[in-house]
């Protein structure tokens, strides 16, 4: 296969262990010839395995708390240092929830964790595209990717304030997507993938009977991360130059099925 990235340059977010979807898109646009620098709060450098992707792919890890404006610009400075220019892509593959990991039900969450869940979640992918707009670190007809899930638009109760999360973040790129096209030609898009075996899956209650549900509902079952990396990789190459401001369902089908009988059972 030709090589989709040869001669871009990029940042990816999120990559915390190997189960984590950032993890697999960084092996994928490393394999298809770009050269990335990997980024994740400073917590998760100490108890994640980051360290080990950058080893190896023959890169540097440049901490960043994605809800700091002044991280996320010294993140910036250090890539465009380090790879010798401007930006090319960027994956936003965050999200954490403290009243899901508290076990917080819906209807009775901490309101001042529901601000810091979508500070972290959504208002964070805001900050990143910001930060670049302002500094002009990215090349024009560059690509912006953040990771969503279809509970942004139908109900998953166990989802809890995660839902809404994804609903701003899906809303920040149709937003940013038209003020970042105009200006640069830079396209700004959401991938909502399939449920996905990882640190922060696993964390919403019942995930595995989910899993099970999507997969059976699902004509080609559950994409994993490993495809949703492919999926990404097109999205960071110029055979999609024209596409912006979507939310790419990534899912085998799911979201448009309405009734399966292989998930009844
Ligand atoms: N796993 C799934 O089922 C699934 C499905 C659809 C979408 N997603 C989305 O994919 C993305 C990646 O999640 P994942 O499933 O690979 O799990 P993951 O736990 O491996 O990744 C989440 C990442 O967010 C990082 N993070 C948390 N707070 C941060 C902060 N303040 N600053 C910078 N980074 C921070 C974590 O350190 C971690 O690396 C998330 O947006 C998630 O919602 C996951």
């Amino acid at each position: 296969m030709s090589k989709l990235l040869e001669g871009k340059r990029g940042i990816i977010f999120g990559a915390l262990d190997e189960k984590s979807i950032a993890w697999a898109i960084a092996e994928k646009c490393h394999e298809h010839g770009a050269q990335i620098t990997l980024t994740n709060a400073p917590v998760a450098l100490r108890f994640g395995k980051i360290n080990e992707l950058a080893e190896k792919l023959g890169t540097i890890v440049i901490p960043a708390d994605a809800t700091s404006l002044e991280d996320i610009e010294n993140l910036y400075t250090k890539s465009m240092e380090h790879l010798g220019g401007k930006i090319d892509f960027i994956l936003h593959s965050i999200g954490m929830s403290l009243n899901v990991r508290k076990g917080k039900e819906y209807t009775n969450l901490n309101h001042e964790w529901m601000k810091k869940t979508f500070d972290i979640s959504a208002i964070s992918f805001h900050k990143v595209m910001q930060v670049a707009y302002q500094n002009d670190v990215m090349n024009d007809w560059g690509s912006i990717v953040a990771l969503t899930y279809m509970a942004a638009q139908r109900t998953f109760p166990e989802y809890n304030e995660m839902a809404e999360s994804k609903s701003l973040l899906e809303s920040f790129a149709r937003s940013f997507g038209y003020h970042y096209g105009a200006k640069n030609k830079v396209r700004v898009n959401t991938i909502s993938q399939s449920p996905t075996m990882t640190t922060a899956g696993s964390g919403v209650k019942g995930f595995d009977s989910f899993y099970d549900f999507a997969d059976k509902m699902a004509p080609l079952g559950n994409a994993d991360a490993e495809s949703c990396a492919d999926y990404c990789v097109t999205l960071f190459s110029d055979l999609t130059r024209m596409v912006t401001m979507q939310n790419l369902f990534h899912d085998g089908g799911f979201c448009n099925m309405g009734i399966n009988s292989a998930a009844l059972l």
